[in-house]
C-alpha cells in the first residue's frame, strides 16, 4: 500500500500542475490529477465504510447526497482507513470500480469527504443534488499543514443560540477548519450550566434590565441573553465531532470576570472602590489571587468543564488583567510580600499555575492567552495562545510552549475590512487578502520556533455583534467571509509562496457554493468613477451592482454608466446570493464637515478628558460622571449648520460602549426652544435632510448607569448638502 502511495505521489506531483479543467477546490490540494471520464451518480448511491468508526461520516455524506449507507464494501462510494496516513491526511479516488476515500483516522476521511463535495454540483452544500449528476474522475492526495486549523466564536459578548452555532459549525467544516473554540465567559456574560453552580449560568446568562448582570453593551433596558444546558453542550460537541471539528472551550480568568462578580462579589478584591461616578455600577472585574476560596468555586467550575469536554485543551484565559485591582488590594500585597512577589504578573503566574494545575488533575492540558506567561513559568505543557502580536506568539514558541498563532492584525475578524466598514480597528484593518498572504516565515518565525507552533486560530469577538441585530447572521458572515476561506487555506497550504490573484480567482469560483451554503459573506465593492458625465460602477466577480440616488432609497439595478452632473449623489453596492458589499461612491459622496461647536452636559467635563481639549485625544472627550436618566449632551454649533445627514451617537467611534445606549434627540434651530426628532437606536440617531440649519443638538439619556465612570463624546458625523 505504501509503495502504491509513494508512487502515486510521485506521478501526481509531476501531473498536477498541467490540470487545466480541475474543479476549484479550496483550501487547495497538495497534489490534483483530473483524469477525462466522468462518474454518474444518483439518488439511489450507497456509501458504504469499511470500519464503524467511520458510520458517522458516511451519515453525514449519504444526508447531504439523499443517498443510503451502510457497512457495504461494494458501495458506490466506500470509505476506509489506511495506518500508514497521517491522522487527517486522505486520498480520494474517483473513478470504476467505485470512488474511495481513504484516511489515516476519522478526520482524514472527513477531510475527503469535503473535498468530493466540492467536485459535486454545489447544491450539495444546500440540500440535496439534482437526481443525476456526474463527478469527474481525478485522484487527490492531500494534508494539513497544521493540525489545529481553529477558529473562536464569542458566544459570551453576544448570546449565539445552539441552532446559530451548530448552523456556523457547518460552514467552519466545510472549509476543513477542525477546532471551534467558545469564548463561553466574559465581563457581559456566562454561557455554559455549572450544575454545582447553577446561578452562574442562570443569572449570568442574561444581563441587563433587572439583571444583576449590568450591560457594557447595548439593550440596557431590556434583559437578555442566554446560556447552553451541559445537554445542550453535549449535541453542539457530538455535531462538531462529526464535522470533524473539536470544541474546546474558555473560562477567561482571571480578568474579564465582571459577570462572575455581579453574581459573587466576594470573588473580588477586599478593598472598597470609589463607584459614586459610576452610580454605584463596580467596574472591578478580576478574581483576588489572594483569597483561597475563590479556588474552590474554581475547582468547581473546572472539574465540570474538565468532564463535559472531551478535548484535551481546556482554555483558562489569562488576558488584559486589569491589575491596578490587586495592587491596590491589601491581601494581594500581603500576599505578594508573604510569597516574596515584587510584580502583579507574578501573581498572575500564580494564579494561572494553580488553575492549570486543576485541568491537569484531570489529564487535560491547560491554554492560555499570552499575557500569562509574562510573570513565571507555567507548567511546561500549556498551550499558548498569541493575539497581541507576531512578537508574543514567537515568544511564546521560543520559550518552548506548544502555541498557537492568531495575531490580531492578521486573524481577528472582528477587524474592519476597509475604514468605512463595519468593525474594530486597534489591531488593524485587513481584508482576505492579508489573511492569505500571511505565512510564518514571512512574518519571521524560525525553524526553531515553528517546532512548537501547533496550528491558527482565527477569531470573532462579539462586543460589535449586538449593535447589528444578533438574531440575524448576517454580521457575522460578513466580518467572518470570505476571511475565513482565505484562512482555512492558509492553515490547510503548505506552499508559503502564495498567489494572491491565484486565490481570488478560485475564491470568485467558490462563492457559487458559499450562495449555495447560505453565507452572506462579503463582496469587494464596486470600482466608481466619474468623467465627461458618466459615472461607471464596475466589479471584478460578476456580481450584480445597485445603486440609489440621494435622497431616494430605492435601489436600482445598475446596467450601464449613468449620465448625471451630479455624481456624488450616488452610491453603489454589489449583491450576490445573501452576498453584499459596502457602499461605494465617488470621494464626494463620503465627505464630512466639522463645523465649531461648543459641548456642554449636564454630567460637567473631565479634566483630563476635557471637552475643549478632545482634538488632542482622538476626538473623543469625556464626562465626570456615569449617565443617570435625564442627563444630557448638548452640540451648539458657532454657526446653524445645513446638511443632508448628522449622526448622532456618544460613546467610542466603532464600539457601543461608555455612551448613551436609551434615550431620545432634540434639535434647535435657534438655540432655545428645541423640538425633539427621534429616539437612540443601539445609542446611534440619524437627522435626515432637515429642512432647516441647525443650531443644536441635544442627546438625552432615558436610562440610568451606562457600566463606566464616565460617557465618552464623539463629535457628530455631518454630511454636507451636495
Ligand atoms: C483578547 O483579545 N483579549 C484575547
Ligand atoms: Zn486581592
Amino acid at each position: 500500500m505504501r509503495r502504491y502511495l509513494l508512487l502515486a505521489v510521485t506521478l501526481l506531483m509531476a501531473w498536477t500542475n498541467s490540470a487545466e479543467a480541475q474543479r476549484v477546490v479550496v483550501p487547495t490540494p497538495q497534489y490534483y490529477l483530473p483524469a477525462n471520464g466522468f462518474v454518474e451518480l444518483d439518488g439511489s448511491a450507497t456509501i458504504g465504510y469499511t470500519d464503524d468508526t467511520l458510520m458517522p461520516a458516511a451519515r453525514y455524506l449519504a444526508e447531504r447526497l439523499g443517498a443510503k449507507y451502510s457497512g457495504d464494501a461494494e458501495a458506490d462510494i466506500l470509505l476506509s482507513l489506511d495506518e500508514d496516513f497521517a491522522t487527517e491526511q486522505y486520498r480520494l479516488y474517483v473513478g470504476r470500480p467505485q470512488i474511495t476515500i481513504t484516511g489515516g483516522g476519522y478526520g482524514g476521511v472527513f477531510n475527503g469527504i469535503v473535498t468530493l463535495m466540492q467536485l459535486m454540483p454545489n447544491e450539495v452544500f444546500g440540500g440535496v443534488p439534482a437526481k443525476r449528476y456526474r463527478v469527474e474522475e481525478c485522484v487527490i492526495e492531500d494534508a494539513p499543514r497544521f493540525s489545529h486549523r481553529g477558529f473562536m466564536l464569542d458566544v459570551a459578548r453576544t448570546w449565539i443560540d445552539k441552532e446559530a452555532v451548530k448552523a456556523y459549525i457547518d460552514l467552519l467544516a466545510y472549509h476543513k477548519i477542525n477546532v471551534l473554540r467558545l469564548h463561553l465567559t466574559d465581563d457581559e456574560g456566562w454561557r455554559i450550566e455549572i450544575k454545582s453552580h447553577p446561578e452562574l449560568a442562570e443569572v449570568g446568562g442574561f444581563r441587563g434590565g433587572d439583571s444583576p448582570v449590568k450591560p457594557r453593551y447595548g439593550r440596557w433596558n431590556e434583559r437578555w441573553g442566554g446560556y447552553y444546558t451541559q445537554e445542550d453542550m453535549r449535541e453542539i460537541i457530538e455535531y462538531a465531532a462529526v464535522r470533524n471539528i473539536e470544541v474546546m472551550p474558555e473560562i477567561d480568568l482571571p480578568g474579564h470576570s465582571l459577570c462572575m462578580a455581579s453574581i459573587h462579589p466576594e470573588i473580588l478584591c477586599g478593598y472598597t472602590p470609589s463607584n459614586r461616578a459610576s452610580l454605584g455600577y463596580d467596574t472591578r472585574s478580576a478574581f483576588c489571587p489572594s483569597k483561597e476560596a475563590n479556588y474552590e468555586l474554581l475547582k468547581d467550575v473546572i472539574d465540570e468543564i474538565c468532564q463535559l469536554f472531551p478535548t484535551k485543551y481546556i482554555h483558562i484565559g489569562g488576558d488584559e488583567v486589569e491589575m491596578s485591582q490587586w495592587r491596590s488590594c491589601p491581601d494581594c500585597r500581603a500576599f505578594m510580600v508573604a510569597q516574596g512577589m515584587s510584580d502583579t504578573k507574578q501573581l498572575q503566574a500564580y494564579f494561572m499555575t494553580r488553575i492549570a494545575n486543576m485541568v491537569a488533575s484531570h489529564g487535560k492540558v491547560a491554554s492560555v492567552w499570552n499575557e500569562a506567561i509574562d510573570g513565571g513559568h507555567l507548567p511546561p505543557s500549556t498551550r499558548v495562545y498569541g493575539w497581541e502580536g507576531v512578537a508574543e506568539c514567537r515568544k511564546a514558541a521560543a520559550k518552548g510552549y506548544s502555541t498557537v498563532v492568531m495575531p490580531g492584525q492578521y486573524f481577528y475578524f472582528d477587524m474592519k475590512q476597509t475604514p468605512r466598514e463595519p468593525g474594530h480597528d486597534w489591531a488593524a484593518i485587513f481584508d482576505a487578502r492579508k489573511v492569505y498572504e500571511f505565512t510564518p516565515r514571512k512574518v519571521g518565525f524560525t525553524e526553531a520556533e515553528m517546532a512548537n507552533v501547533v496550528g491558527l486560530e482565527s477569531s470573532f469577538f462579539s462586543e460589535i455583534y449586538l449593535s447589528h441585530n444578533p438574531e440575524s447572521a448576517d454580521y457575522l458572515h460578513y466580518q467572518t467571509f470570505p476571511r475565513m476561506v482565505a484562512f482555512a487555506e492558509t492553515a490547510w497550504s503548505s506552499s508559503d509562496e502564495r498567489s494572491w490573484e491565484e486565490f481570488y480567482a478560485r475564491l470568485v469560483a467558490h462563492y457559487d457554493r458559499m450562495d449555495c451554503m447560505g453565507i452572506a459573506y462579503r463582496l469587494v465593492p464596486p470600482s466608481v468613477s466619474y468623467a465627461d458625465g458618466m459615472l461607471t460602477a464596475s466589479v471584478d466577480d460578476g456580481s450584480d451592482i445597485y445603486y440609489k440616488r440621494e435622497p431616494m432609497e430605492v435601489e436600482m439595478l445598475y446596467t450601464a454608466p449613468i449620465e448625471t452632473t451630479a455624481p456624488a449623489e450616488y452610491s453603489f453596492v454589489a449583491r450576490r446570493g445573501r452576498a453584499a458589499s459596502a457602499e461605494a461612491a465617488v470621494a464626494a459622496h463620503f465627505r464630512t464637515i466639522t463645523p465649531t461647536f461648543k459641548l456642554t452636559s449636564s454630567m460637567g467635563s473631565s479634566e483630563r478628558f476635557s471637552f475643549e481639549r478632545a482634538e488632542e485625544y482622538g476626538r473623543l472627550a469625556r464626562t465626570t460622571r456615569s449617565a443617570d436618566v435625564g442627563d444630557w449632551v448638548q452640540y451648539t454649533f458657532e454657526r446653524p449648520v445645513m446638511c443632508r445627514r448628522m449622526k448622532v451617537a456618544t460613546g467610542n467611534f466603532q464600539l457601543p460602549r461608555y455612551n448613551i445606549e436609551n434615550g431620545y434627540v432634540e434639535v434647535s434651530y435657534d438655540g432655545s426652544s428645541f423640538e425633539r426628532v427621534g429616539e437612540l437606536e443601539d445609542g446611534v440617531f440619524y437627522i435626515m435632510y432637515p429642512t432647516r440649519a441647525i443650531k443644536a443638538v441635544r442627546i438625552t439619556s432615558t436610562s440610568k448607569g451606562n457600566g463606566a465612570s464616565w460617557v465618552s463624546i464623539q463629535p457628530p458625523t455631518i454630511y454636507p448638502l451636495l
